[in-house]
Formats: C-alpha cells, sequence, structure tokens
C-alpha cells in the first residue's frame, strides 16, 4: 500500500498565478509560476482588475504544466490545497474556483489555506520544522511574527499597525524614481550607499512586537521634499542606506527579542522582502550571537508567493483532518488561526 501524500497547490491571492504538487508535505514534484509583474509595472502597483484578468488566463494552463510536470496524474493526488485569503478578492475567487472544480471533478479532499501559512510552510521544503519556533513574514502585503508551538499552530505576536515592510520599500522606491516593484533597487543602491541621513524607527510601547513603517515612509518623503525646495541634493543611494538601515534594526531587534523570550529553537524567514541581502545578513549575524537557535531562510524563489508553499502547508492540514467543502469561499480580510 502507498502511504505518499500528493498535494496539488493553488495560489491566486495577488499577482502570481501559480499551482505546485508536493510529496509528503517536503518534496517538490513541481513549482509553476506566472507573473503578471510586467502589467501591472507601468502603473506603479498591482491593479485587482487586471489582477484577475489574468489569472482567468493563465490558471488552467498553469494547473496542467504542475500536473504534467510532477507526472502524478489526478487519480493519483491526495488532496488539493488552496489559497483561501487574505489577498485580493477578485484574483483569490479564480483559485478557489479552480480548486472547487477539481476537487468535484475527481473526488478529491478541499483543504483551505492561509497564505501566510503558505509562506512559513514554504521552510519545510528546505528545512524540518523545529518547535517551538518563530517565521517572521515580511512581503509586500505582510509583516508579521508567527509563534509556532506545534504544526497548524499559529499565534501572531506581533504585525504591522499601518504599511507593510514591502510597501514601505515600494513607496519610498517610488519617491526616488526606481520602477516597481522598488524593493531589489532600494537594496542595491543602499549597499552602493552610506547611512547619513537621521531617519526615525518606529519600537512602539515597551514589549511590543508590533510593527509601523508608516512613520519611516513619511521622513524619506518629508526630507527629500524639503532638500529640493532648498535646491539641495540627497544622493539617493544615501537615502536608500539610511531607510533600509532604519527597516532592518527593526525587525531584526524585534526578530531576535522575541526569539530569546518565546525560547524557540528556530527562527524562519519568509515573504519577498527575505531576499533583501541586509535583511539576511544582519539576521544571520545577529542570531549567530543566539547559541542554539536554527535560522532557516529559503532560497528566493520559495520567498516569493508560489504554490509549493501553499501544498506544503495543506498537506500538513490534511494530516491533522482539516477540509472544506464546496461552500468554500476567499475572504480577503482571512484571520490566520
Ligand atoms: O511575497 P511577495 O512576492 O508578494 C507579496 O505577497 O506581497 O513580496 C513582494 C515584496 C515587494 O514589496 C518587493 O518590493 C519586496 O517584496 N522585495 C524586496 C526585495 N525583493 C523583493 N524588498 C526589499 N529588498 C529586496 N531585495
Ligand atoms: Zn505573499
Amino acid at each position: 500500500m502507498n502511504h505518499d501524500i500528493y498535494v496539488l497547490g493553488i495560489e491566486t491571492s495577488c499577482d502570481e498565478t501559480a499551482a505546485a504538487v508536493v510529496k509528503n508535505g517536503t518534496e517538490i514534484l513541481s513549482n509553476i509560476v506566472a507573473s503578471q509583474m510586467e502589467s501591472h509595472k507601468r502603473f506603479g502597483g498591482v491593479v485587482p482588475e487586471i489582477a484577475s484578468r489574468h489569472h482567468v488566463e493563465q490558471i488552467t494552463f498553469v494547473i496542467e504544466e504542475a500536473m504534467n510536470q510532477a507526472g502524478v496524474s489526478f487519480q493519483q493526488l491526495s488532496a488539493i490545497a488552496v489559497t483561501q485569503g487574505p489577498g485580493l478578492v477578485g484574483a483569490l475567487l479564480i483559485g478557489v474556483n479552480a480548486a472547487k472544480a477539481l476537487a468535484f471533478a475527481y473526488g478529491l479532499p478541499l483543504v483551505a489555506v492561509h497564505h501566510i501559512a503558505g509562506h512559513i510552510y514554504a521552510n519545510r521544503l528546505v528545512a524540518d520544522m523545529k518547535f517551538p519556533l518563530l517565521s517572521l513574514v515580511v512581503s509586500g502585503g505582510h509583516t508579521e511574527l508567527v509563534y509556532m508551538e506545534e504544526h497548524g499552530k499559529f499565534q501572531v505576536i506581533g504585525e504591522t499597525r499601518d504599511d507593510a515592510a514591502g510597501e514601505a520599500y515600494d513607496k519610498v522606491a517610488r519617491a526616488l524614481n526606481l520602477p516597481y516593484p522598488g524593493g531589489p533597487h532600494i537594496d542595491r543602491l543602499a549597499h552602493e550607499g552610506k547611512v547619513t541621513i537621521d531617519l526615525p524607527r518606529a519600537w512602539l510601547e515597551e514589549g511590543s512586537y508590533d510593527f509601523s513603517f508608516s512613520g519611516l515612509k513619511s521622513a524619506v518623503l518629508n526630507t527629500l521634499h524639503n532638500a529640493k525646495q532648498r535646491g539641495e541634493h540627497i544622493d539617493p543611494k544615501d537615502m536608500a542606506a539610511s531607510f533600509q538601515a532604519s527597516v532592518i534594526d527593526v525587525l531584526v531587534t524585534k526578530t531576535v527579542n522575541a526569539a530569546k523570550e518565546y525560547n524557540v529553537r528556530q527562527v524562519l524567514l519568509a515573504g519577498g522582502v527575505a531576499a533583501n541581502r541586509g535583511l539576511r545578513a544582519e539576521l544571520e549575524r545577529k542570531m549567530a550571537e543566539l547559541n542554539g537557535i536554527e535560522l532557516v531562510i529559503p532560497p528566493l524563489s520559495l520567498c516569493t508567493d508560489n504554490a509549493a508553499m501553499i501544498a506544503a502547508a495543506g498537506t500538513v492540514l490534511f494530516e491533522q483532518g482539516k477540509r472544506a467543502d464546496m461552500a468554500l469561499n476567499a475572504d480577503p480580510s482571512l484571520e490566520l488561526a
């Protein structure tokens, strides 16, 4: 008897149409991502209506490609896992309905996955998860510190009160006339510049693991505006370096403090901003001082939105007996629980 678990994951919460097949929650058999970045670039951000239309065009092809590359038939699948939320409702609906249609047609169990749970479980595709653990999820839409005592159990101990970290990167990049998405451009400039501009760090109340990046973003915009009024020149490289230093300082300090307070065995990094070279380096440096806590950082392709992470999280939920039915609906503001 074959006990292997094959899960098809489907992800359409934002601007990537993605499908993947994962074996036993850890082994990627295929991981297809159709990015719409080029279509949104000229608008300087994701346009929901355009995102939905692209998902409709791409979803069938992307799922077919994932199944073909994996060499697995629908009959061999154990379950279909899909991102239920959070995200853009019109975008989520395409994935949810595709998953429901396939689950119904092939008589397969359906599993609903929270997008952030997916980002966290991207780590299980590269390392064993050791509990208790702490995950820093930093992307264009999220900045969260999530504590986990066991598989499938999430406790959000900190989150952003305004802008997400990636969103702040994208807005500051825009003010510096850099293309969308701006994160990678700021990261590159930051390494060529110096930290010469004094920018705020929002520590919030003593002991809080929440974040806030809108004050920092406003400080950057004001500094640029005032300099322009006075006819002074600010080197974009120095502004990028100063901004990045402030973001990293807060992210790393809060993560390290929480890792100590919660006495975790592992710290996991997740989300698109995990690509940031400065963040990786500083987290590695600070974590090395904390003897015995392992740091896991997935490769970039698993940090940005993909469906292998949804299949990985879905496998755990499937094994725990969690099921969705045909009434499953997209939930743009789904809570992680
Ligand atoms: O996880 P992701 O692909 O999509 C969301 O779920 O949001 O994250 C995209 C975000 C964008 O805001 C982008 O600017 C940011 O990740 N990003 C970076 C870097 N690469 C991507 N931010 C800072 N440094 C980078 N190297
Ligand atoms: Zn994401």
